[in-house]
């Protein structure tokens, strides 16, 4: 292990010029402009691979974007991990508000500025490299590995599932291993054992069958905005728990003992609200800002729109409103489930004088793993080693669907080990990774290796 970790130490500074390498390809996976880049990362992952001497690597072809597999089984006796990571990235959009072109990395103050320096190519790369030192430094990896890296996370993984399904015996391994979540703090270290799930829809609403005079309408006529909005406000009660009937039927109560592990947390609420700019926060009745985000479900309206948006004023009374609406979901809530009540909610509270269409776009299942499995102990160690301190058990907002999928279709359990930050600016302008992070990353990762080999 002191090899490897000397290894990183000697050759971090060519670590982070490849890593820009890889940053430079806009693997941008919704926008079908860039096809062909997505499909590049893919390659160039693998070439990566294969120059570092894994036994096997391919580029399997999927519905969608490929899953770029590798392999190196040194002696099948020993534990084998199974590392996921995702080399799609979101749009960079909107340009403007970067301070340096999202697809030509610079570094400042220490960290690396690009569209996936933390979501998600940074970190899954840090696995890549931990790899390599072992290989360049101690000769050898001290267990087995197998990697699976898709191009479709940022779009809902929809072929991921799939072809979990028909490569069940390839990707057999003890356990899951994940860096696609944050850190609690800036040198806090901390393990997620807990993601939200997601169910993403859209709703329109119609009245007349075209846009009308609203002088010579407006009064009889309803107006599919006004009318969207009520329906929007009312989602949500005075005490801003969500209004849609049994959307809390299947929720899974938080225990008293995780109650108060939340609460003896090293976290501020007004620091947090405030680096946001925000005025303060606004949580459901009763539960704290980080139950709120991490471990109680939401109805958040993530875009509406309808008649005239333009420069200056149109007194038009519009034909159509539209609606994204999307729910962050806890165990044991189902992204099915919660989408048949939504629809049946708008269906039944649609005004007579509208039409509705209600689609589902996509979904995905929360998870929560087990804290104390012999593979999160190693994680707790090696990041203890790493950061001098025992990493905090903590829950995410986000959602990684592919965790609960590799409990349901492989039985593995999976651990998050992710260095990312909030403040890293994920699916937003300026999108950093600190190099200190990606380091101990890479170092945590090593000693990981190292520690479970032994379990
Ligand atoms: N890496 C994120 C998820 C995440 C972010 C987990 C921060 C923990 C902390 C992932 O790439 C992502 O963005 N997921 C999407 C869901 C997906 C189905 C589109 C999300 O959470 O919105
Ligand atoms: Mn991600
Ligand atoms: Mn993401």
């Amino acid at each position: 292990m002191r090899q490897a970790l000397t290894y990183t130490e000697t050759h971090f500074d060519r670590f982070v010029d490849e890593l820009v390498d890889f940053l430079k390809i806009p693997s941008v996976s919704t926008d079908p402009d860039h096809a062909g880049d997505v499909q590049a990362a893919a390659e160039w992952l693998a070439t990566h691979l294969r120059s570092l001497g894994m036994q096997k690597v391919d580029v399997m072809p999927t519905a969608g974007y490929p899953v770029v597999y590798a392999e190196h089984i040194v002696d099948p006796s020993k534990p084998t991990i199974l590392v996921y990571g995702h080399y799609d990235v979101q749009p960079p959009d909107p340009l403007d508000l970067w301070d340096s072109a999202p697809f030509n990395p610079v570094v400042k103050n220490g960290d690396l500025y690009a569209r996936g320096s933390c979501d998600d190519k940074g970190q899954l790369f840090m696995h890549v490299k931990a790899a390599e030192s072992f290989f360049k430094g101690s000769g050898t990896l001290p267990l087995n590995v197998k990697y699976i890296f898709e191009g479709e996370e940022e779009v809902g993984s929809a072929n991921l599932p799939i072809f979990m399904k028909a490569n069940k015996e390839l990707l057999k391994a003890d356990v899951a291993v994940v860096s696609d979540t944050a850190l609690f703090g800036d040198g806090v270290p901390s393990i997620t054992y807990g993601l939200r799930g997601l169910a993403y829809v859209e709703v329109m609403l119609e009245g007349p069958d075209r846009d009308l005079h609203s002088g010579v309408y407006g009064g009889a006529i309803e107006n599919p905005i006004n009318a969207l909005a009520s329906m929007i406000a009312a989602l949500h009660d005075d005490q801003h728990r969500v209004t849609i009937d049994g959307f809390y039927d299947n929720v899974l109560p938080l225990t008293a003992e995780e109650r108060s592990t939340f609460a003896s947390l090293p976290f501020n609420a007004d620091e947090w609200v405030h680096d946001v700019g925000a005025n303060q926060p606004r949580t459901e009745e009763g539960y704290s800002v980080l139950e709120g985000t991490t471990a109680r479900p939401t109805l958040d309206c993530n875009g509406i729109w309808g008649g005239f948006t333009g420069k200056g004023a149109k007194t038009v009374l519009p034909a159509r409103a539209h609606a994204k609406i999307s729910c962050r979901l806890v165990p044991n809530q189902t992204p099915d489930e919660i989408t048949a009540k939504l629809k049946a909610h708008f269906e039944k509270h649609v005004p007579p004088t509208m039409r509705l269409t209600f689609t589902n776009l996509h979904g995905g299942f929360g998870a929560l793993v087990d804290t104390k499995s012999d593979a999160m102990m190693a994680a707790s160690e090696a990041m203890e080693g790493v950061f001098g301190q025992k990493p905090y058990m903590v829950r995410s907002g986000g959602s990684i669907p592919v965790v609960s999928d590799f409990k349901k279709i492989l039985g593995q359990e999976t651990v998050l080990m992710g260095f990312g930050l909030d403040s890293d600016a994920i699916h937003s302008p300026n999108e950093k990774f600190g190099l200190d992070r990606f380091r101990q990353g890479i170092d945590s990762i090593i000693r990981f290796m190292e520690i479970y080999a032994q379990k």
